[in-house]
């Protein structure tokens, strides 16, 4: 991301001054897809892609911000009703809000914003906006003293409150709590994480964007539902059960008439999905790629027919994949558009990509686009 550019932005903009630059990133995930408001694993990394935020208090209580990829400038107070209506501000305004209902006392503040993670890939752009301010509101006024779950938090509630998506907390955390060149295991009910470099020797990760927008807010609520539908049925043999996390397919086959035909799929999904997070590390201890690669492949046959938040484009894709012989490829994210995340062996990768570009845009008129993963920090001060 070029600070440079966000910097000569914000001087224009403003009062001809500096502030301080902020940077958090977006995120990938190898596996472990809703399974984190079920109380289950998931296996993020931040990347290379990003927001970059310039900030300075300017003595008033008013925010004043400005998206200089929207081009969009709005102003707007700290209290509850001053919310903002234009949705990317909304996004800062909730941040605001969530840091002082934990005690920071935030005053106003210049800002000027820009990104490079694609909007709507899957790739959690939002997530990266709220952890850059909750990061640096969290300097700037706070004397640091909200830590790094918290701050994961603030992202995530703001979501909840402020812009009616009930996400979980993979997004945010991955943004928060990144390492350049370690994928993080983190168990999304105790919060307990661990990091796992990777450095898949011979192989290259890479994501195809198919560039259909994903709507995940009304779609997601649903999914949501239906798990909350088969932990009600299991819990009525099984009180201690609290999400799917605890739950055995054996458990779900009990409650099987209890619920409908739907929400059993969407349990199955979950239940065996917390399951390869699990056996994806495992492989990964051994450097087994093949099995990561399989799991993956499992993960998209769940996501696309139990789950079923995939869409025509990301299937093509998928299979485009597996014809070309790449090790794992599955839909990245919350689905129904957006990116497939493909761990592909060097050796096949020109010729997978020669080949997905071609076939993709000979059958849906417009290309796919093309992302190579690096695996970098999470939130920080640059400057
Ligand atoms: C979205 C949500 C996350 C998570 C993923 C699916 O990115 O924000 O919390 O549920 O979808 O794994």
């Amino acid at each position: 991301m070029d600070t440079e550019y966000v910097r000569s932005r914000f001087i224009k903009h403003f009062d001809g001054t500096t502030g301080f630059l902020y940077a958090s990133p977006g995120r990938i995930n190898l596996i472990g897809e809703h399974t984190d408001y079920n109380g289950g694993f998931v296996f993020p990394g931040a990347v290379d892609k990003g927001m970059l935020a310039e900030i300075k208090p300017n003595g008033t209580d008013k925010v004043r911000a400005y998206s200089i990829d929207l081009k969009d400038y709005v102003e707007f107070g700290l209290n509850e009703e001053d919310a903002p209506r234009a949705s990317w501000a909304r996004y800062i305004f909730g941040v605001c809000r969530e840091m002082i209902k934990r005690g920071v006392d935030v005053k106003g503040f210049n800002t000027a914003f820009a990104g490079d993670v694609p909007l709507g890939a899957g790739m959690s752009s939002s997530a990266a906006l709220e952890s850059t301010y909750a990061f640096a509101l969290n300097e700037l006024f706070g004397e640091n003293k909200i830590d790094k779950f918290e701050l994961a938090k603030v992202g995530q509630a703001t979501e909840h409150n402020y812009c009616g998506v009930n996400c979980g907390i993979m997004d945010q955390f991955a943004s928060v709590f990144g390492k350049a060149g370690s994928l993080i295991r983190l168990d999304c009910r105790s919060l307990e994480y661990q990091y796992f470099p990777f450095h898949p020797e011979g192989y290259r990760l890479v994501l195809m964007d198919s560039v259909v927008k994903h709507e995940l807010a009304s779609s997601a609520y649903k999914r949501r539902q239906s798990c909350e539908a088969a932990v009600a049925a299991i819990q009525k043999k099984h009180p201690h059960v609290e999400f799917l996390r605890d739950c055995t397919m054996a458990m779900l086959e009990e409650a099987k008439a209890d619920i409908s035909a739907e929400d059993y799929m969407r349990a199955e999904y979950v239940i065996e999905e917390i399951q390869r997070v699990l056996d994806v590390c495992e492989a990964l201890e051994k450097d087994d790629y093949e099995t990561v690669g399989k799991k993956m492949y499992e993960t998209h046959h769940g996501m696309s027919k139990l789950y079923e938040v995939s869409c025509e484009e990301l299937d093509f894709l998928n299979d485009c994949a597996k014809e070309y012989g790449v090790t794992g490829s599955r839909v990245m994210g919350g689905g129904f558009g957006g990116c497939t995340i493909n761990l592909v062996k060097e050796e096949k990768y020109d010729a997978f990509i020669k080949e997905a570009f071609e076939s993709y845009t000979a059958k849906f008129g417009h290309e796919p686009k093309l992302y190579n993963v690096v695996i970098s920090d999470g939130a920080r001060k640059l400057c």
